[in-house]
């Protein structure tokens, strides 16, 4: 891309303290350019009071909503009181609570024996500490990742990372990260596993025996990409045939989003190590840990280290979310009800469209449309904001419609979102036949 395009679309007549102290490197913000100032649930306010539905949620981070009550209630009781705000790694009440809370509701009764490494709030600080230990066990420097995978922008997460864009800006070249085909990238007749397979066993193919495999169950970022269950128990079978160790990346996909915790639940497996952050708070606040099969957890103390190990308020909240919603399935089965609901809506826009293909992405409670062009799906959510929907688009060229609603939204608000979301496609999609850059590519 143009390094100059993004500086050029900046609006010159705009004098507010953004346009003229924030950096250029700004996005969703060009998207949705108004200053927002409250939320509540599923909706978010700006600052003149006009009302948005929300289906952005954070870009996954807002799973229970904005400013959820219970959680709320806990985290103001507990700033009242004095509890400790920062506290490094050490050990505090809070963090006792969420590691009691984690092990009772979500580890113990799926039967995953996993210590819990805290790391820097962010999910890419989690991904370069679950790289650096699968590199550090088995004594081997590749990982393996795949193709649209989304893993962050730090050095060693974005050599897992497929987006050139992201990939661009590091002026460095990324290595040790050999990249393979993820689910259906070659078409659905050709099993990706066995490419892998093959390319990792042939001791000339070129390709080093990695240390571990890194994958998203959903794709996120690279436009909902779901793998399947039967893809996904071979993934883990041949990863066990060969001593690779399979790291799960549950950032954008886990806490629930797909209506279980973890997004790869359905396929009986278990990852040797698993990265959560966005949605684990539930508050929004920033969070990440690495679950770590209790063998791997090799680390010597604090050769993985940062200032920011112990958001305390972070521990409330996410216990407060695992108590209010993860005790029994009721939760969960209300996103998978949910997940069903948005399936069908979809489905009928895609229907509606006629001759232009649009087509189903996604799995669960994160599902989306992609589009003949990114030019098209770009129109779709503008237009939506036009009519105060707040979505996004994800993939390789931007041109799936993504919808990441927070899962604790209501009925109403879900239909009324939905319907903005298929007025607006429909609309573009009789413009499409008008303007053809929309469905084909120049
Ligand atoms: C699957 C996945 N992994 C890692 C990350 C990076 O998280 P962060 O932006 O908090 O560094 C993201 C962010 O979107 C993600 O979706």
């Amino acid at each position: 891309m143009n390094p100059l395009a993004a500086v050029s679309d900046i609006d010159d007549s705009d004098t507010s303290i953004f346009a003229r102290k924030e950096s250029n490197v700004q996005t969703y913000a060009r998207s949705f350019p108004v200053v927002f100032g409250k939320a509540q649930g599923a909706h978010l306010y700006d600052v003149d009071g006009k009302k948005y539905i929300d289906f952005l949620a954070g870009a996954g981070t807002l799973n229970y909503g904005h400013n959820n009550p219970e959680l709320k209630k806990k985290l103001l009781e507990y700033i009242e009181a004095d509890g400790i705000a920062h506290g490094l790694d050490m050990h505090t009440d809070a963090k006792e609570q969420f590691l009691e809370a984690l092990d009772e509701l979500i580890l113990k009764p799926r039967k995953l024996d996993y210590m819990v490494q805290f790391t820097g709030p962010t999910g890419a600080n989690a991904v370069e500490a679950a790289m650096k230990l699968a590199r550090k066990v088995t004594g081997r420097h590749n990982i393996i990742s795949f193709t649209n995978g989304f893993h962050g922008v730090t050095m060693g997460a974005l050599s897992a990372t497929g987006n050139g864009h992201h990939r661009g800006g590091a002026g460095l070249p990324l290595s040790g990260v050999t990249r393979m085909p993820f689910a259906n990238y070659l078409g659905e007749d050709v099993d990706t596993i066995d490419v892998l397979e093959k390319m990792v066993t042939d001791p000339s193919s070129g390709v080093d025996m990695p240390a571990a495999v890194i994958f998203e169950a959903v794709q996120g970022e690279g436009g909902l990409n779901a793998a399947s269950m039967d893809w996904i128990k071979k993934l883990a079978a041949f990863c066990k045939r060969h001593d690779i160790l399979l790291i799960s990346d549950d950032i954008q996909a886990g806490c629930g989003r797909t209506g279980t915790f973890f997004s790869w639940e359905p396929a009986g497996i278990t990852p040797d190590i698993v990265t959560l952050s966005k949605s684990l708070s539930g508050y929004g606040l920033p969070f990440a840990i690495v679950l770590i099969s209790s063998e791997l957890d090799i680390w010597k103390p604090g050769e993985h280290n940062g200032t920011f190990r112990g958001n305390n308020h972070a521990f409330v909240t996410a216990t407060a979310a695992l108590k209010t919603y993860w005790k029994d399935d009721t939760f969960a089965k209300s996103v998978r009800e949910k997940g069903e609901y948005i399936t069908k809506r979809l489905e009928a826009i895609i229907a509606k469209a006629g001759a232009i293909e649009l087509k189903l992405k996604g799995r669960g409670m994160m599902q989306g449309i992609e589009c003949p062009t990114g030019e098209f799906a770009s129109e779709v959510t503008s237009r939506c904001f036009k009519e105060n929907l707040i979505i996004e688009t994800a993939g390789p060229n931007d041109e799936v419609v993504k919808c990441l609603i927070p899962l604790i939204i209501d009925q109403e608000t879900l239909e009324e979102g939905l319907d903005i979301l298929e007025r607006a496609f429909a609309e573009v999609v009789q413009i499409a036949g008008r303007k053809k850059h929309l469905v084909s590519v120049a």
